[in-house]
């Protein structure tokens, strides 16, 4: 009897217990030598237990994932379980910080189809912000993404389904400090109250303990979103820029409190900075003391020669734009000294040289102006970072830069194929077939409207022509030195309208007026396309006559042969309709009358044949079809106006400075 009823109660509690299991799913781990995680990518576990995501590898993604299912609702029509958890993760950057972390629930033991860079691994272009993807992510992020709305570098957001975050905030246990970038390990709470529907999202350094009062609060009910049976786990990606993306320590808990982490019991960070001095040095370290005076009188002199000549300028207001000033040492040292042979080219207002990153090795082209004015400098710089912000495929990204006294370095990615202009004019050893002359143009007519409408507020490019379009490995056009002619124009006498521009490419107005608008860069653009298409400067002097190019196209098309205009280099290897249509909105671009140009959006439908076609247009008609031209007249109009009429030379060179 007694035995019977000892297995009544034995099954009674393996009952209860078997149940508690089911619902009340729970772990900890301390370090994951032993935790079977499930990864992919580049994702790793060290000898130590570390969960490494990522590493210095550019353009991956690393995921882990707890190895088993987790039951997240009663039915799928039920509603979410309240969870609780809290990890501890470090980011170690090697140059420059980029991108981030994040903490996910997701329908699947990975992410199949995502993306590295800003994607953080966890969607790509086209599932980003579809309610299909089920997704829960808490996103720890240091990079400003403006695509995805993040509101600074250094942030925790709530994301669910896609990268623009439902609420954010900075990362920070107290306003201000910049807690994920210093490498230093920090402990996340993720709590989740199924009742009342909400999300709590905190952090700090690790040793500081729970903050009272959580960093984001989102009211949300999260039974849709999730699946009955969910996996966990994080991720994280690296972009050109990496970053080694560390998790220590990770607790969890269904319907209850994740059990605390014992700080303790953590695998050690790799240490930080630069790599591990010798042993040599401690084992000579007492020999040396004997001669550290004559040593600490040369290392004095030394030092003294190296800050002078790794000197730079670092003023109070440039502080919270940390991330993107260099060291000009690190610069010095990419560029090799800013040897002559790293020279790319020679620009309007300084040289641009290619450098390596000493430590992500990452290839940059960093462009060295002199700046005698320290009038407007604040503007310039803050310009500078601004422009960082702007993220976009056909746009040259600038990543930062750097001052010095009487000079200033930007820094920009590396574009292994140079500049369009060389493969367009005069006899150039290497040509660009049709297809990927249109494909550029697509491009940058894409970076261009992306400036002019799709960012928080108008950038108007002003200098747009062919020597400004970059090509990356793919050959994809980049849009390079956006929005920076203005700052060309700080320092210079007020008394004179000194426009920053590029001769030729130039709207009548903006040469009368001195203000550049989205409708004198749509004029440029049109310049542009004349360019690509015909291969030809858009001025050139044959026996010392002056040749517009958009008149010259203008006179094949009333010869009604305008395909006659087009670049000969291009063989026969064309499609018409498309050469066309770039030659007639590079006119319709192009026209004196402002009001007549489209805007950038409806240049990207025409060349998207986006079921809108030009509209019709005669050049015989022109009064009637409002198509005008005053190439000339605005020409001469112009020199004469500055009273420069003399030579193109000198007056190319004023306004292009240089060249
Ligand atoms: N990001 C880059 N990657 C590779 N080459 C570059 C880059 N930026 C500039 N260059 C090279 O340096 C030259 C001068 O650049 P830049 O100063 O921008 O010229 P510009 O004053 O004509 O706009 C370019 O023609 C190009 O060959
Ligand atoms: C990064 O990790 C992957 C996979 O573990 C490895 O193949 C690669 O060599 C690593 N790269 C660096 C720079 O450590
Ligand atoms: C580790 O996880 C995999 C699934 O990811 C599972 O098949 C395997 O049995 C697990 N191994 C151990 C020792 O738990
Ligand atoms: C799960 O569903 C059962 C009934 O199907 C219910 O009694 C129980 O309370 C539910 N549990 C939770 C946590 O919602
Ligand atoms: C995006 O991801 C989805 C699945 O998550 C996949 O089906 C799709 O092919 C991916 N798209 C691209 C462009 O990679
Ligand atoms: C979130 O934080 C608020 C304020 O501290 C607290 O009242 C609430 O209970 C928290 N909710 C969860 C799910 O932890």
């Amino acid at each position: 009897m007694v035995v019977v009823l000892m297995c009544f109660k034995l099954v009674i509690l393996f009952v209860l217990v078997s149940l508690a299991v089911a619902e009340d799913l729970s772990f900890t781990y301390h370090g994951f030598r032993s935790a079977n995680l499930s990864l992919d990518g580049i994702a790793e576990v060290t000898s130590n237990g570390l969960l490494k995501l990522t590493n210095e590898t550019a353009f991956k993604m690393g995921h882990a994932f707890y190895p088993n299912p987790v039951t997240f609702k009663n039915s799928s029509g039920g509603t979410v379980f309240s969870f609780s958890v809290t990890f501890v993760f470090a980011m170690r950057y090697p140059d420059l910080r980029d991108h981030g972390i994040a903490f996910i629930i997701a329908p699947t033991r990975g992410l199949p189809g995502a993306s590295s860079s800003q994607y953080l691994g966890l969607f790509n272009r086209t599932n980003d912000g579809s309610p299909t993807n089920h997704v829960f992510a808490v996103e720890l992020d240091t990079f400003k993404n403006t695509e995805f709305k993040d509101i600074n570098d250094n942030h925790v957001g709530i994301d669910i389904n896609g990268m623009v975050s439902e609420v954010s905030a900075p990362a920070g246990y107290y306003v201000g400090e910049r807690v994920i970038t210093n490498g230093q390990p920090v402990q996340v709470w993720v709590d989740y109250d199924g009742s009342k529907k909400q999300i709590n999202v905190s952090m700090s350094p690790v040793s500081n303990g729970k903050p009272y009062i959580p960093l984001l609060s989102l009211t949300r009910d999260l039974s849709p979103i999730l699946n009955e049976i969910m996996y966990i786990g994080f991720s994280a990606s690296t972009s050109k820029l990496t970053a080694c993306a560390y998790v220590l320590g990770w607790s969890f808990k269904l319907n209850g409190q994740a059990e605390e982490i014992v700080l303790s019991k953590l695998p050690k960070l790799p240490p930080l900075g630069p790599k591990k001095r010798s042993k040599h040095l401690t084992i000579a370290l007492p020999v040396i003391t004997g001669s550290s005076v004559l040593l600490a009188l040369l290392y004095g002199v030394h030092f003294a020669i190296r800050r002078k000549k790794f000197a730079e300028l670092l003023e109070d207001w440039e502080l919270e734009y940390g991330p993107q000033r260099f060291k000009y040492k690190v610069l010095y040292i990419a560029t090799k000294g800013f040897r002559e042979k790293e020279l790319l080219g020679k620009g309007g207002f300084g040289k641009v040289y290619k450098g390596i990153l000493p430590n992500s090795k990452a290839e940059i082209a960093v462009k060295r102006e002199s700046h005698e004015s320290r009038q407007g400098m604040k503007e310039f710089v803050a310009e500078i970072v601004s422009n960082g912000r702007l993220r976009h495929r056909n746009l040259v990204p600038l990543l930062g830069y750097c001052r010095r006294e009487g000079e200033l370095l930007l820094v920009y990615e590396y574009m292994p194929n140079g500049s369009l202009d060389k493969y367009l004019y005069g006899q150039p050893t290497v040509t660009l077939n049709w297809s990927q002359r249109f494909r550029v143009i697509k491009g940058v007519a894409s970076g261009l409207l992306y400036l002019h409408e799709e960012w928080d507020q108008v950038v108007i490019h002003r200098d747009v022509k062919a020597s400004n379009v970059l090509l990356d490995g793919e050959w994809n056009g980049k849009l390079g030195d956006f929005g920076l002619a203005r700052l060309h124009d700080h320092g210079a006498d007020p008394q004179t309208t000194h426009i920053a521009g590029t001769f030729g490419y130039l709207a009548p107005e903006h040469t009368r007026s001195g203000r550049a608008t989205t409708s004198t860069d749509v004029f440029s653009f049109g310049v542009f396309l004349l360019e690509v298409a015909c291969g030809r400067k858009p001025i050139e002097t044959h026996d010392s006559e002056v040749v517009i190019l958009a008149d010259w196209v203008f006179c094949c098309w009333k010869r009604s042969n305008i395909l006659e205009a087009k670049d000969p280099n291009l063989g026969t290897e064309f499609v018409a309709e498309e050469v066309e249509l770039v030659l007639k909105l590079g006119l319709l671009c192009s026209q004196s009358e402002p009001a007549a140009r489209p805007s950038m959006r409806q240049v990207v439908q025409y060349l998207e044949g986006d079921h809108i076609l030009l509209p019709e247009l005669s050049p015989l008609g022109v009064s009637a079809s409002g198509l005008s031209f005053a190439h000339k007249e605005s020409f001469e109009e112009f020199a004469t106006g500055t009273g420069l009429s003399h030579s193109y030379a000198s007056e190319s060179s004023r306004l292009s400075g240089g060249r």
